[in-house]
């Protein structure tokens, strides 16, 4: 996933195109480049590695128009070369998204003359717009055209090389919001970038945007059209480190004021948590973390709703059959609301005449618009790529779900469950206070790291598993606690760290055994378990302790420490945390 940045005023655009690239570079950073016009040219500038490399190039001109890119690469090496923006003719353009025809594209517009530089789908893109433009220089008809051509995402931001004073943006499956300021029009993939000008936006749909200095139009099939003004409302410090050394250490600690607030407002508004009991069937459909963050939901769900809930990556769910119906629920998590196989595996479930509710993050993303029910998490913006807040919201929505259906089922346990809810805030905070560095230390050293619970455990396990992989680059994996015996206990080692989740009291006693077959093995043990369970010193080196509350609240603890965890590794191996190779905040692309 990319960032794209484009601007159109006054002042000098360099300055906004760089800053703005700064704070997208959260969704990709393996190269960056801006094009701007300036003495009736446009010049680029683009460059491999982060944004610092691409200041070393930049020389001291003051255009007032031009745009931005922060690349994640999808087609070819990160590389000066496959650097955006592109310009191919007259065309000078960014993207964000997978162009899924471009290979056929590609082959007539060599029949064409067109010579390609690059690897990317997106100087095929620039081309086939170009080669629309030389016949036609009517800027509306020729980008509808080519909205008919290409298959797959973008997000565009063009500039054409008559039109010196405009920036036209179209989106399909990739975000683009456009804002007017004080400063000067924008155009943006994501709000960071835009909020020290303004925090009012609008969110581009199916309309093509016309960027001027003094006006922004949105025309949809040639027609001009109105769009409703959306206003950022979380806090403008999202964009800003706070004192902390990195955005995810930020983030963690956020979290007991989120938790906080978010425990007010459902329960001040519970009718905005749905009864889901009415549904045969209920699938959770997400990626990653989200997943996870699913497979704990389905837990609590099944445990206090008495329902059976089908789990589901949605790369998989997309393309598998399905026996959706009417009656069928879709729950569709996501942080962004972006993700292309969770928006692709919501509008199978929509096609199926499936009830679709997504649990979001980003206010008005594809997955917010396009479901037919939405739960805020307000987590704010989530700016470290490892997320956390969003991921632990995640959880909490799925515990308020099964709340709800507790509520229902068993009111006077409801009621102590309630109570364990008003601490939770605070028993986050004090398990943020733990002294993680010691053990991280410890763990620092090795290349293969186990993870192992049951049942909720095991799905806990998974997530702080991915949180370390992710940001300190070592080799971990999760396993069923069951499952160690069936082979993979071959790779432990002396030494080898083996971190184990106890908090499920109705089958702790089996994963201790499984601990001490490890520690037989000379496995480090580090277990993190619920305070009151009778665990002998014998079978930990290590231990974290979380209070005995109801698990609809104890699945939300137990995340704190495995995020910390994996924070305190990668920065004992001063990795950039924030920023890890090969990563992007929301895959947008298939
Ligand atoms: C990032 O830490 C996550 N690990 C990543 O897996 C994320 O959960 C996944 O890409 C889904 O993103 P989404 O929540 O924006 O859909």
């Amino acid at each position: 996933m990319c960032g794209i940045i484009g601007y159109n005023g006054k002042k000098n655009a360099i300055p906004i195109l760089i800053e703005g690239l700064k704070k997208l570079e959260y969704r990709g950073y393996d190269s960056s480049g801006i094009a701007y016009f300036i003495d009736n040219q446009i010049k680029i500038f683009k460059e491999k590695g982060r944004i610092s490399e691409l200041e070393k190039l930049l020389v001291d001109d003051k255009p007032t128009i031009g745009i931005g890119h922060t690349r994640w690469a999808t087609h070819g090496k990160p590389s000066k070369i496959n650097a955006h923006p592109h310009r191919v003719g007259n065309v000078t353009l960014v993207h964000n998204g997978i162009i899924e025809n471009y290979n056929v594209l590609k082959e007539e517009l060599k029949k064409k003359g067109y010579q390609f530089q690059s690897e990317t789908d997106t100087e095929v893109a620039t081309a086939l717009i170009d080669s629309l433009y030389q016949e036609n220089d009517n800027k509306l008809e020729i980008l509808e055209k080519a909205k008919n051509l290409l298959k797959g995402s973008y997000a565009f931001v063009i500039m054409f090389d008559d039109c010196k004073d405009t920036l036209y943006a179209l989106r399909e499956g990739s975000p683009l919001i456009v804002a007017k300021s004080k400063e000067g029009n924008l155009v943006s993939s994501d709000i960071p970038a835009i909020l020290e000008y303004t925090r009012d936006y609008y969110l581009l749909e199916q309309e093509i945007a016309i960027i001027t200095k003094n006006d922004i139009k949105f025309y949809l099939n040639r027609e001009e059209v109105k769009k409703d003004m959306l206003t950022f409302t979380h806090d403008i410090k999202t964009a800003s480190k706070d004192g902390y050394q990195h955005f995810m250490l930020k983030e963690i600690h956020e979290q007991p004021t989120l938790i906080k607030n978010y425990l007010d407002y459902y329960f001040n508004n519970l009718d905005l948590i749905p009864d889901i009991s009415k549904y045969e069937k209920i699938y959770i459909v997400a990626c990653g973390s989200a997943y996870h963050a699913g497979l704990i939901g389905a837990y609590l769900i099944e445990k206090y709703g008495n329902i059976e809930v089908k789990v589901e990556i949605a790369s998989e769910f997309r393309y598998k059959k399905n026996f959706l119906t009417a009656n069928s629920l879709v729950i569709l998590v996501s942080q962004s609301g972006e993700t292309a196989d969770t928006i692709a595996s919501l509008r199978l479930a929509k096609e199926n005449k499936a009830y679709t509710l997504g649990i979001v993050n980003v206010v008005g993303s594809t997955i917010a618009r396009e479901s037919n029910q939405v739960i805020y998490i307000n987590a704010g913006c989530e700016i470290a790529v490892a997320t956390t807040k969003a991921f632990t919201l995640q959880v909490l929505t799925f515990s308020m779900l099964a709340y709800k259906l507790l509520k229902k089922n068993d009111s006077q346990l409801s009621q102590e469950v309630f109570s364990d809810y008003q601490i939770l805030s605070d028993e986050v905070n004090k398990l943020l206070n733990f002294n993680y560095q010691e053990i991280a230390k410890k763990i620092a050293k090795h290349h293969d790291v186990f993870f192992i619970g049951r049942l909720i455990d095991y799905y806990l396990a998974l997530e702080g598993s991915l949180k370390l992989k992710e940001i300190s680059y070592i080799h971990s994996e999760t396993y069923a606690a069951g499952e160690l015996k069936h082979g993979t206990i071959s790779l432990i080692e002396e030494g080898t760290p083996v971190i184990s989740i106890l908090t499920d009291i109705t089958i702790y006693e089996k994963t201790i055994s499984n601990i001490k077959e490890t520690k037989a093995r000379g496995a480090y043990s580090l277990v993190i378990a619920r305070d009151n369970l009778n665990i002998n010193q014998d079978i930990y080196d290590d231990v974290i302790k979380i209070p005995n509350l109801s698990d609809l609240v104890t699945c939300v603890l137990t995340v704190i420490p495995l995020q910390l965890l994996a924070y305190y590794v990668a920065l004992e191996l001063k990795y950039d945390i924030d920023k890890p190779r090969n990563l992007a905040k929301s895959v947008t692309v298939e």
